[in-house]
């Protein structure tokens, strides 16, 4: 950013923010005495040098130019970016809670514990699972946990080696397939019906002792929701196949349905979506696992357990697949979600997915006349509505999203999934209120206007944004996020 220039280009040799006072009775000592004199560096390390002011005027204006969910309404589809309440904040930031240490005693630590036992019990009730883990730090991770205890099972009786495939439905989130390969198994994609649900007869078809897993999301990734799972959860069963449930569209069903119910054998859930924690960059967040009982031997190591009115950790678990995580997940996570289902209760947690549900339906409805959705029925709580209108105008849906940006919004998620043409994918959440709605329905219909009038405008969109069209892919492939002194940036990207 030519008008926002780093720490290191605001760097005055000789500056500091804070001077010891020469008269400070600490004892001063060479550093040859502290430090082995080989191990000295030679040169000054090349760190800016700034006044506190300077400091403090340059983060602060820089956290100004993001967009979060506190600035704005971010609907970005899969990812249910939904406000975090303060009330979670609060409890997190309890120095009972930051000041624990991982390796204290279970007894020092029975409080952090009885928050751990109780969300995990939680989580095990409302998805409907005889037991859950909150190791995994991420979704995918819990994806990948999944499949590890499936595999862990079916070795357990023999079937291992003949077990080789996972099968995807063809809509699925990029980290279902991912996460099958990591965990050694060959993927197979099955296809979406004209319905939006999953074509059973193809399921059929890549049914059978060869497959160890399908990985199914519902709702699914289309915003839909998957009338067939018991049927299809039965033909699988009858092949042996053990069927993971994604459940990072969980916020549709929170409080309303149970996936283990459906006949799921395991599900992750996103904690940092449903349960209101905040997302960052891709952690740390937690993406808790449930199982039915005959996987929950191999859960991971070490699980955590009530004896009485005592909490501990068990590490005796011979079938364990191990640990996924570095001590216990992420624990300032699970003080957040235990804090939302706490205010929300029993009878709040259902008002959750209602509304989630209503707000995208309102959308969709409000917005279906320009942007067609990809499947036309009810929809769940996100809706998958389709750009190629606009095709027509020469304008895609990523110039859509870009014009969203000078209407002061976040787009919503662009081309996934893959098999809907020119998608967006709208997730309003339950949070925001109806003027919020209309506004952004307002700015879509005015953009589809533009796109017939302007189509020039949307192509060189954002227009109002600190930076503006950058080329992604170059972006992409010349990853630079070292500061070299030299550095040099091509005039096309810093634009
Ligand atoms: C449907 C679906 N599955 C899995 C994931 C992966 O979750 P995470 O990003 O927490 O790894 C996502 C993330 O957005 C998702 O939308």
């Amino acid at each position: 950013m030519k008008d926002f220039p780093l720490i290191f280009e605001r760097s005055h040799p000789g500056r500091r923010g804070v001077r010891v006072p020469s008269s400070a009775d600490v004892p001063q000592k060479p550093l040859s005495e502290l430090v082995p004199s080989d191990l000295l560096r030679q040169e000054p390390a090349e760190l800016p040098e700034l006044g506190e002011l300077d400091v403090i005027r340059h983060f602060t204006n820089l956290s100004q130019r993001n967009y979060g969910i506190d600035t704005g309404f971010y609907p970005l589809g899969s990812c249910t970016m939904k406000y975090n309440p303060r009330l979670n904040e609060e409890a997190a930031s309890n120095p009972k809670f930051t000041q624990m240490h991982p390796l204290q005693p279970d007894r020092t630590a029975q409080g952090c514990l009885r928050v751990m036992h109780d969300l995990q019990t939680w989580m095990a009730e409302i998805t409907g699972f005889d037991a859950a883990t909150l190791q995994p730090p991420a979704g995918a991770s819990g994806e990948l946990l999944c499949l590890l205890m499936i595999r862990a099972y079916h070795e357990s009786r023999g079937e291992g080696e003949q077990r080789t495939v996972v099968l995807v439905p063809d809509s699925a989130h990029g980290t279902n397939p991912a996460s099958a390969a990591r965990a050694g198994y060959k993927v197979e994609s099955v296809r979406t019906a004209p319905d939006g649900g999953c074509d059973l007869e193809d399921l059929k078809a890549k049914t059978g002792p060869h497959v160890a897993a399908m990985m199914l999301t519902n709702p699914t990734t289309l915003g839909l929701f998957e009338k067939n799972t018991v049927e299809m959860n039965q033909i699988l069963h009858e092949a042996g196949v053990q069927v993971f449930c994604d459940g990072a569209n969980m916020n549709a069903l929170v409080g309303i349905a149970r996936p283990g119910d459906m006949g799921f054998d395991c599900m992750h859930l996103n904690l940092h979506k449903t349960f209101s924690t905040p997302h960052g960059g891709g952690g740390p967040g937690c993406g808790c696992v449930g199982v039915k009982s005959h996987l929950e031997p191999f859960l991971p190591t070490p699980v955590l357990v009530q004896e009485g009115d005592e909490y501990r950790w068990d590490y005796r678990r011979p079938h364990s697949i191990g640990r996924v995580h570095g001590f216990h997940g992420n624990f300032l996570m699970n003080v957040r979600a235990w804090a939302y289902v706490m205010a929300y209760g029993r009878e709040g947690l259902p008002e959750i997915a209602k509304h989630a549900v209503l707000n995208a339906n309102y959308v969709l409805a409000r917005i279906r006349e320009a942007f067609p959705p990809a499947y036309d029925r009810v929809c769940m709580h996100e809706c998958v509505v389709t750009a190629t209108p606009l095709k027509k105008f020469g304008v895609r849906a990523l110039d859509v999203s870009k014009r969203l940006i000078d209407y002061g919004f976040h787009p919503p998620t662009n081309y996934f999934p893959l098999i809907v043409p020119e998608a967006l994918m709208i997730e309003p959440t339950e949070t925001e209120s109806k003027e919020t709605l209309d506004a952004f329905c307002e700015a879509l219909l005015s953009i589809a206007k533009e796109a017939e009038t302007e189509p020039e405008l949307l192509k060189r969109a954002p227009t109002r944004a600190p930076v503006g069209r950058l080329d992604e892919a170059w972006a992409a492939r010349n990853l630079d996020v070292r500061w070299m002194p030299e550095r040099r940036v091509p005039a096309e990207v810093s634009s």
